[in-house]
């Protein structure tokens, strides 16, 4: 039941997973103090638009924007509004695209100017617990081989897994089979094959583990309030390595510049 594609497929898989990461180059550019999230909003709707693809996170289920926007103790899925950064914010930017049938969906999560050492580090080891489990991303390994690396990286680490979110199978839709999980025991779950695409995305808390919904139906926090990572990857599953059809180098790219 989980869905195999063709070279072909997984070549229009990248050109969309491609664009988000250039989406979220473009909007690291304008990530600082005093910009509102409505604005990096425009900012990436505009520039999926005028390369020929749609923002697949607007209106799917009634999902009212292009991105998802996620600061601090939110985890996921935080609607961009009026509120504007803050100097030492961190802020989770997840972005879809749809182009030629099939979908893009990847995140990546930014520190605000002057951001705690101790805030830096969970978003350091949010990234590496996403490669990590991205390694595991090969045929004969199964599901829970991903969600063991990932977790056992963030808990090493003094962090904790959230467990109502998972990754998921990436295609023509944008969540399909299988669910991927970000904590698991190694040898279980579904094997892994050649031509299979999984998003893998750890949601790593600071603090408890546990998350709660707001009343706008959409933004997960953090029930103790504590700061939150999100990092996102599209992932081929190959015979030898992963091929990994996001790239963060756009957005380490603009990050690197020196703007002070
Ligand atoms: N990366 C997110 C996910 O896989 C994107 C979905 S947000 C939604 O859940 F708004 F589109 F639902
Ligand atoms: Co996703």
């Amino acid at each position: 039941m989980i869905e195999l594609k063709t070279q072909e497929e997984i070549e229009i898989l990248r050109e969309n997973n491609i664009l988000v990461s250039k989406t979220l180059a473009e909007v690291a550019r304008h990530i600082a103090p005093g910009v509102a999230t409505k604005e990096l909003d425009r900012i990436a709707e505009d520039y999926i638009r005028s390369h020929g693809a749609v923002p697949a996170f607007l209106g799917y289920e009634g999902y009212p924007a292009t991105l998802c926007i996620s600061v601090n103790e939110q985890v996921v899925h935080g609607i961009p509004g009026d509120y504007r950064l803050r100097d030492g914010d961190i802020v989770s930017v997840d972005c879809g695209t749809f182009m030629k049938g099939f979908c893009g969906d990847s995140a990546y999560t930014f520190g605000v100017g002057d951001v705690a050492e101790e805030v830096s580090r969970l978003m350091a080891v949010t990234k590496e617990a996403l490669v990590k489990g991205a390694e595991q991303a090969v045929a004969g390994n199964r599901v829970g081989d991903i969600g063991y690396a990932v977790q056992s990286h963030a808990e090493k680490n003094g962090y904790s897994v959230v467990r109502e979110l998972v990754g998921h199978g990436l295609g023509r839709q944008m969540h399909m089979s299988p669910e991927v999980p970000n904590y698991g025991a190694r040898g279980r779950g579904p094997l892994l094959k050649k031509g299979m695409v999984i998003c893998i995305e750890p949601m790593i808390n600071m603090g408890a583990r546990h998350v709660v919904w707001g009343r706008d139906g959409w933004t997960v926090s953090t029930r103790d309030g504590k700061p939150a990572a999100h990092f996102e990857y599209a992932v081929a599953v190959g015979v030898w390595k992963p091929d990994i059809l996001t790239t963060f180098d756009y957005i380490e790219a603009v990050l690197n510049q020196t703007s002070n």
